[in-house]
């Protein structure tokens, strides 16, 4: 088994992913949580949360996970959001022809159709599945189409991210911040792709968890406010220069925008948060980096992105959050096709004087001349430059019809104003986190297997060698661990299960994630907690009830502490958030 099987497995076994569908033989590119996967998301989230909607500032807001047919076309999604699909002329099966040549050339997902069927065909690639040839390859539009309403209905399309719903409410969110840039959006919640042969867990699914916030800025002024916070911290940059040369380089966000590799503080305070809260939830940083999209492999609406990827055993780099300069795009797309003015007014620092090209046509020359389309004429001379009205004739196209307009019909003017602000469409800094993946990678990193001592107590021992056995332990930092701790009467007697429960109710009113188990030997409930990431676990035992303490277990190092009882609710929290270190909670056993 690989690291991935060996985590799907402990995952599955221990109720924190199970194929969806099951019952009925499944579906690929489903997942469903059980109640530790639950768990372990929604604490992620809830970092995510704490990071971007209490310390950033950007309010959540939720919008429908089905969208009209407008919104997609505006945003591109309807005519660009797809993938080449190649298939088998033999199975039928269906592959992404750009997976199928990936391992042969760096950004495979940057070639045309025309040029991945050359690189199949030269390179005899043939159906993965049965060996029979390929069909050339196609564009596949991965978004689940849909109807709203009964009969034939309005076409609707299942959202392939959250953004959208942030966009299209961008005059309401404007007003709500009082029109002021910067101000930030986030969303969380599921986005749906029908992706072509989704065949890598969680990694790749049909319907997944995004968390995106977009960060409405003024275009004229790129600098973050609070840059200095994270100006010294170092990351992984493989930026579009190191890809040629084949360099990550480790470097200080500040130095990364002081030598251009980051194009500007708003993304490269991004990456930097990302970094954060990536080793927050446990990401090894040794494992991340940030890589540069080339050019011809940006998204249609970003002029820069950098992915973060994270090193995982068997797909390699994979990419789990992407930090897009997404520029006026989508806010000018949607203004044109809703046919509505989307910017915010900018009030200058000092009032500035400029000058105005004023036309004036002269209504009581053009009345005569033109009649009823005299208003229109008007209308078209008052946009036209002074270049277009110093002519002798002056051509004007009303409707696609033509009128030529004498030069005495217009006057022209110059006029010195003063301005206090203008009217500006606000660029779009996006951070896109899909939580699935990242929820996958830190499970895969928390995963280590060791020899230990065989236990008495476990009566198993598996290991061929007789005084060893294999323990797994999943290090999940005990800020996202599904539970927090356990407490653990050592016998299932009435004497020890109340002091316990009483345990369990004090650390619940702390806010943490408690289990109470007394199934099986002692041995066995530590290692059962291994395996699901508890971090400590309380024995309660005998003594206890002379000496009102209990046995705390560390479990990365199994070193044990002996502790009073009183202040036990406190204590775990410390050690649960990181504000006691373990050597600390009691006496050593
Ligand atoms: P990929 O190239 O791997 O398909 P992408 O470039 O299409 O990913 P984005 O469109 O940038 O991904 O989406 C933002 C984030 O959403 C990704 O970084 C990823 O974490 C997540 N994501 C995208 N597609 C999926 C999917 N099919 N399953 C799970 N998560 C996904
Ligand atoms: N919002 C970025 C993406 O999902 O592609």
């Amino acid at each position: 088994m690989d690291k991935y099987e060996k985590v799907i497995e402990l995952a599955k076994r221990r109720g924190f992913l199970w194929n969806s569908f099951e019952l009925y033989g499944g579906a690929a590119g489903f997942y469903d949580y059980g109640p530790l996967g639950s768990t372990l998301k929604r604490r992620i989230e809830h970092i995510w949360r704490e990071l971007y909607i209490i310390h950033e500032g950007f309010m959540e807001i939720e919008t429908p996970t089905i969208g009209i047919e407008e919104v997609f076309v505006a945003s591109g999604h309807v005519s660009g959001f797809s993938d080449p699909l190649c298939e088998c002329r033999k199975c039928g099966e269906a592959f992404r022809a750009d997976h199928l040549v990936d391992n042969m050339i760096d950004v495979a997902d940057a070639l045309s159709n025309t040029e991945l069927d050359i690189l199949i065909k030269d390179n005899d690639i043939k159906c993965p599945e049965c060996g029979g040839d390929l069909g050339d390859a196609y564009e596949f539009n991965l978004m689940f189409r849909t109807a709203i309403g009964p009969g034939s209905g309005r076409a609707g399309y299942m959202r392939p991210e959250t953004a959208q719903g942030m966009f299209i409410n961008f005059q309401r969110l404007s007003k709500f911040y009082r029109d002021k840039l910067p101000f930030g959006v986030t969303q969380i919640g599921k986005s749906y792709r029908n992706e072509i042969s989704p065949r890598q867990g969680v990694i790749r699914l049909r319907e997944f968890t995004q968390a995106e916030a977009e960060i409405f800025i003024n275009p004229h002024n790129k600098t973050h406010p609070n840059f200095e916070r994270f100006s010294g911290t170092l990351v992984n940059l493989y930026s579009e220069d190191g890809q040629e040369r084949g360099t990550i380089e480790q470097i200080t966000i500040g130095d990364a925008v002081k030598q251009g590799i980051i194009a500007h503080e708003y993304l490269a305070y991004h990456i930097a948060l990302t970094n954060h809260f990536l080793w927050r939830v446990g990401i090894s940083p040794d494992h991340l980096r940030f890589r540069q999209h080339k050019k011809d492999e940006m998204a249609h609406y970003a002029i820069d992105c950098w992915d973060a990827e994270i090193e995982t055993d068997r797909f390699g780099w994979i990419e789990v959050v992407g930090i897009a300069d997404r520029t006026d795009y989508d806010l000018n797309a949607h203004a044109k096709t809703s046919k509505t003015e989307l910017y915010v007014y900018i009030e200058y620092d000092e009032p500035k004087m400029v000058t105005n090209f004023v036309v004036k046509p002269d209504m009581g020359k053009l009345g005569p001349a033109f009649k009823g389309k005299a208003k229109s004429v008007a209308n078209v001379l008052k946009d036209m430059t002074r270049e277009e009205l110093e002519q002798d004739v002056i051509k004007v196209i009303v409707n696609g019809e033509e009128f030529i307009v004498s030069p005495d019909l217009v006057k022209f003017t110059e006029e010195r104003v003063k301005v206090s602000g203008e009217n500006v469409v606000p660029h779009v800094i996006e951070p896109s986190f899909g939580i699935d993946r990242i929820l996958y990678c830190t499970m895969e990193h928390a995963f280590n297997e060791e020899m230990v001592a065989a236990q008495e107590e476990t009566g198993s021992n598996k290991s061929k060698d007789p005084k060893k056995e294999k323990r797994i332990i999943f290090k999940l930092k005990s800020e996202i661990a599904p539970v927090q701790v356990a407490v653990l009467p050592l016998m299932t007697k009435s004497e020890l299960i109340e002091p316990a429960n009483k345990i369990v109710a004090v650390i619940r009113d702390r806010g943490l994630l408690v289990s109470y188990d007394d199934s099986g030997t002692i041995g066995r409930r530590y290692r059962r907690n291994d395996e699901i990431g508890t971090p400590y676990s309380i024995t309660i035992d005998y003594e206890s009830l002379d000496d009102k303490s209990v046995t705390i277990r560390d479990r990365d190092s199994m070193d044990q502490v002996r502790t009073p009882i009183e202040n036990i609710g406190n204590l775990i929290y410390e050690l649960v958030y990181g504000e006691r270190e373990f050597k600390n909670a009691g006496v050593p056993v």
